[in-house]
């Protein structure tokens, strides 16, 4: 087993130890490409979304929210150019009949796994079908979606209408997508269900640059907020030829995931691809009147977007280490404060001394005022297996209450996740200790 994939193993199990990430379907063998986030995991990707969602919108007054229907009516995917183009090259194998992404292989005629012809390159439309409603018929076809980025186009007017948003202006959307991947891969990076935040920023044709640039700089902000290495975000500038249809400008963000340095986020201009799109199958006017300029056109659109479980994995490569700690090795989570699941986890030293366990319930009850969910207690075990425990899931301060604090009320013991320091701090600036 190479390096890099004994390093995925190491966080999937992790992430199945600690009740972060699970296969989808398990007790059923599994559904492929699918993944259930467990408790924990649902806590680091809520800091996750709560984060994106107060940076991009509610810490901005031109951003709008939108929450938009995840089956969407067939016209909007044939207008976007989703019916017609949203495929990947698939080669099938004449003797096992297995299937594979033509772009992937570096043989085109040889099957990679039984060796037998491979059959000729087939486009194959990644969007699950379904049927609407009891008919299955033409019109009944519906789709879900892609891509959230075509529930904020079809609602442009409606904003408009209801707001009166002065350009420039954003809508932005955290949902699910789904794509039928030929071949998902690599834990969460490449699956069939899966969430995006994206926005859709309507401007002034001639003022594209400024915010394609302005965004390139949001993108980098927020892969600090999350605590990424920069090191490890790049930036790939892709060429005519190879974007997507949509778009006259795309910058890739790529990132150095233990098996190699791949997509993380996309920033496309748009143009007025979509809303021009729409407008063209709804003939409905997706236009914008500048009451000022006393000009009528169709906003041209910058489109930052993040997948949400290419944000965890990402945080989670970037956040496993491992090292040795007082003579034992040790692994764990790394994690920034700000997308770790538990900011600090409260411990009475003695689970069986009532007045330890008495005063942690209360320095407990006074952290969950502050940091509220974020706050766990925990009297499992001795002191050393709670410390492995929560360095595994990541919590940055364990804090430690003994006879001494009750006794003397000579502070708490506030534990370092990463240097395994301990300190005596007093209760009352437990919080900005933490904070
Ligand atoms: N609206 C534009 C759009 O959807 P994309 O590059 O196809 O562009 C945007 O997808 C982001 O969604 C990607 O940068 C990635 O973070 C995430 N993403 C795309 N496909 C994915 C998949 N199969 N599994 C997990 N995340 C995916």
């Amino acid at each position: 087993m190479k390096k890099e994939e004994a390093v995925m193993e190491k966080i999937i199990s992790l992430c199945k130890r600690r009740g972060f990430i699970f296969q989808g379907s398990e007790i059923y063998g599994g559904l492929a490409g699918t993944w259930d986030y467990g408790p924990l995991g649902v806590m680091l990707k809520n800091n996750v979304k709560a984060l994106w969602w107060k940076r991009f919108v509610d810490t901005r007054d031109d951003m709008y929210g939108v929450d938009a229907a995840i089956l969407m009516n067939q016209n909007a995917w044939k207008a976007s150019g989703h019916v017609a183009g949203f495929s990947d090259p698939l080669v099938e194998c004449e003797k096992c009949k297995k299937r594979f992404r033509a772009d992937h292989l570096e043989d085109k005629k040889k099957c990679p796994e039984c060796g037998g012809k491979l059959g000729a390159e087939k486009q194959f439309n990644m969007m699950f079908k379904t049927n609407v409603g009891a008919t299955h018929d033409e019109n009944s076809i519906s789709y879900l979606r892609p891509e959230t980025a075509q529930g904020m186009f079809v609602n442009f007017k409606n904003v408009i209408d209801s707001l009166h948003p002065k350009l420039p202006f954003g809508l932005a959307q955290i949902g699910k997508a789904f794509r039928n991947e030929i071949a998902p891969r690599d834990f969460l990076f490449r699956s069939r269900e899966f969430e995006q935040m994206e926005i859709e920023y309507f401007v002034h044709p001639d003022n594209w640059k400024e915010t394609f640039e302005h965004f390139v700089g949001q993108v980098h902000g927020w892969t600090k907020d999350i605590g990424l290495e920069s090191a490890h975000v790049h930036e790939l500038e892709i060429p005519d030829g190879d974007r997507a249809h949509y778009s006259k400008r795309t910058i890739d963000f790529e990132f150095d995931y233990p098996f190699g340095k791949k997509e993380l986020y996309g920033l496309a201009y748009r143009t007025d691809f979509d809303l021009k799109a729409h407008t063209g199958l709804s003939k409905v006017d997706l236009t914008y009147y500048d009451e000022d300029t006393k000009e009528r056109f169709a906003p041209h659109c910058i489109e930052p977007s993040f997948g949400v479980d290419r944000t965890v994995l990402a945080i989670l490569s970037d956040a496993y280490t491992e090292d040795e700690l007082g003579g034992e090795v040790r692994s764990y989570l790394k994690l920034s404060p700000n997308v770790a699941p538990y900011r600090v986890a409260v411990f009475p030293l003695l689970k069986n001394k009532p007045v330890l366990v008495e005063k942690a319930r209360e320095v407990y009850a006074e952290l969950k005022k502050v940091f509220g969910a974020k706050v766990a207690f925990d009297d499992n075990g001795n002191i050393g297996k709670r410390y492995r425990r929560q360095d595994e899931i990541g919590t940055p301060y364990c804090v430690t209450i003994d006879f001494d604090t009750v006794e003397k009320d000579a502070g708490v013991t506030v534990r370092n996740r990463d240097t395994g320091v301990q300190e005596r701090v007093a209760v009352k600036d437990l919080v900005n200790k933490i904070g």
